[in-house]
């Protein structure tokens, strides 16, 4: 506050209410209710109402006045206001009408807490708090409501830019910031709630000012505008195209895929199907066509092995209503049973139709050799995995009669489309591309595919830091390592696994992180 002036001051005792003898039970306490914003008859009401409990009003500011109350004002704003008086004196109480109406209810004064001092920003009520909560993901309850996405938005395209620009330290760093604010219970109100967060580094928090400040950040809104990351965006949304392939090709002078198409690059198969679907691919998929896969694999599955169990994970296990895939985990309740089923189930979905595009790879973990106690487990999975593009019947006229008979109504859709040259182009096509994932796992690995595999990605990272460094654990999605004791830590559940890192345990869907 500026040095006060103390000239033009009244005062006390020259004034006084007016309605009589005043019996002050509080003399150390007197108070000066400021009628900006709070108008003159509801001051004279609030003033009358202190003084009959005892409160030492004043109706006129002067030296001897301790506290000042005000309704709705920001503490620059009664300071200006207080400095154009000519000051108050010098350690005089700046109190929002909480603490006013608290000390009233209670019939003294009560103790002064954070909520009713006035606070620094514009906007910011009484109600404001300092928010707290712990470091890692995944100690913490995201669920997928998010009060501040103004704010995450603009921290996620940070980091989405750092990832497609081979930083994955600066992309991380971004991810664990808006991850930080993807937790907190309700919008952020003044910039001072955040001082105790953790995550949130320098960068971030400049960032998080200048959306605060100037309502955009200018490094969001020029990288959304740049011409690099535009054609990262462009060129890594063609299924099997990586950051470092779109590098490559923008240094080439390539940025759109008409570019692409005429530079003559040779594309492998994946990258071929990735820009023939190349609209489909880049569609949301929505959570009515993730069931109708649902029960196509199901069929799939139960046809070329009985009592195989699957189960959707990913995003929509978390309870999204949109994913850019649909990611599935197959297991048997016999250990070895599930050996060879993959193949099997591509074969049944390719015969039917169903496949696009797959590519399958072999489960190549080995305990004893490349995951054993010698090496920690890589966050690469080594399960036997499809990754492949679905051609799924759009789901039209399907009314309750014939919603449990998705697969019939695909099948036939299927056998009825003759394939064009340019399959995305025809006009009344009835089918639509959706990247699937299926991931096969041994039942003895099924509880850490399962959690390994539903995301989100941040949560996952965090979880295997968590193990590392709290823990001294090695925490993959085939299995738990303890380097301490130096043997493996078995678990059937997720509970389990949680238990065995003494985390409290997160559900599928407060792991929105
Ligand atoms: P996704 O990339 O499908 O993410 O990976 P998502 O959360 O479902 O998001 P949308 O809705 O599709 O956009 C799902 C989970 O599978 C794991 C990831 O870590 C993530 O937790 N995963 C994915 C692997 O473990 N390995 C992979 O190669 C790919
Ligand atoms: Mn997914």
């Amino acid at each position: 506050m500026v040095p006060l002036k103390r000239r033009k001051l009244v005062p006390t005792g020259a004034v006084n209410t007016g309605t009589g003898p005043v019996r002050t039970k509080f003399p150390h306490v007197v108070l000066f209710l400021l009628e900006r914003k709070m108008g003159t008859s509801r001051r004279a009401f609030l003033s009358q109402l202190g003084r009959r409990k005892g409160f030492q009003v004043e109706q006129v500011l002067s030296e001897s006045v301790t506290h000042i109350i005000s309704e709705s004002n920001t503490r620059e704003e009664v300071t200006a206001w207080l400095d154009f008086q000519g000051g108050g004196q010098a350690d005089v109480l700046l109190l929002d009408i909480s603490w006013y109406t608290d000390s009233i209810r209670a019939g003294h004064p009560v103790d002064i807490l954070d909520r009713h001092r006035l606070q620094d920003l514009q906007g910011s009520g009484p109600e404001v708090a300092v928010f707290s909560v712990p470091s890692y993901a995944c100690q913490r309850r995201t669920t997928l409501e998010n009060h501040n996405t103004v704010l995450t938005d603009a921290l996620s395209l940070l980091a989405e830019n750092a990832e497609l620009s081979d930083e994955d330290g600066r992309g991380v760093a971004f991810r664990r910031a808006a991850a930080v604010l993807k937790a907190l219970p309700s919008a952020v109100m003044s910039i001072s709630q955040l001082s105790g967060l953790p995550c949130l580094g320098e960068h971030s928090l400049r960032v998080i000012k200048d959306i605060w400040e100037n309502g955009a950040s200018s490094e969001v809104e020029s990288t959304k505008v740049s011409e690099r990351f535009k054609a990262l965006k462009v060129l890594t949304g063609i299924f099997g195209v990586g950051a470092k392939t779109a590098d490559r090709w923008i240094r080439e002078g390539i940025h759109d895929l008409h570019q692409l198409q005429n530079s003559g690059q040779t594309l492998n198969r994946a990258q071929q199907a990735g820009l023939q679907h190349y609209d489909d691919i880049n569609q949301p998929v929505t959570k009515a066509e993730a069931c109708a896969i649902e029960e196509i694999v199901e069929k799939a599955v139960s046809s070329v092995l009985p009592g195989a169990q699957i189960i959707l994970t990913g995003g929509f296990r978390r309870g999204k209503q949109t994913g850019h895939d649909v990611d599935f985990l197959i297991t048997h309740p016999e250990e070895g049973r599930e050996v060879g089923l993959m193949p099997k189930v591509v074969s049944w979905l390719e015969a039917q139709g169903f496949l696009l595009y797959q590519k399958t790879t072999r489960n190549s973990y080995l305990e004893s050799k490349a995951d054993g106690p010698g090496r920690p487990p890589s966050n690469m999975d080594r399960f036997e995995r499809c990754l492949s593009i679905f051609k799924l019947p759009k789901m039209e006229k399907q009314g309750a009669k014939d919603s449990q008979n998705v697969t019939e109504n695909c099948l036939q859709a299927n056998q009825k489309s003759d394939e064009p040259e340019c399959p995305e182009a025809a006009p009344d096509r009835r089918w639509r591309a959706v990247r699937v994932d299926l991931v096969v796992s041994p039942i003895s690995q099924f509880a850490f595919a399962l959690l390994g595999w539903t995301g989100s990605k941040l949560f996952e990272r965090e979880l295997r830091r968590w193990a590392r460094y709290e823990k001294g654990m090695s925490l993959s999605s085939h299995a738990l390592y303890d380097n301490n004791q130096r043997k493996y830590l078995r678990a059937s559940s997720e509970e389990e696994i949680f238990a065995h890192l003494g985390l409290e345990f997160i559900p599928p869907s407060e792991r929105n992180a």
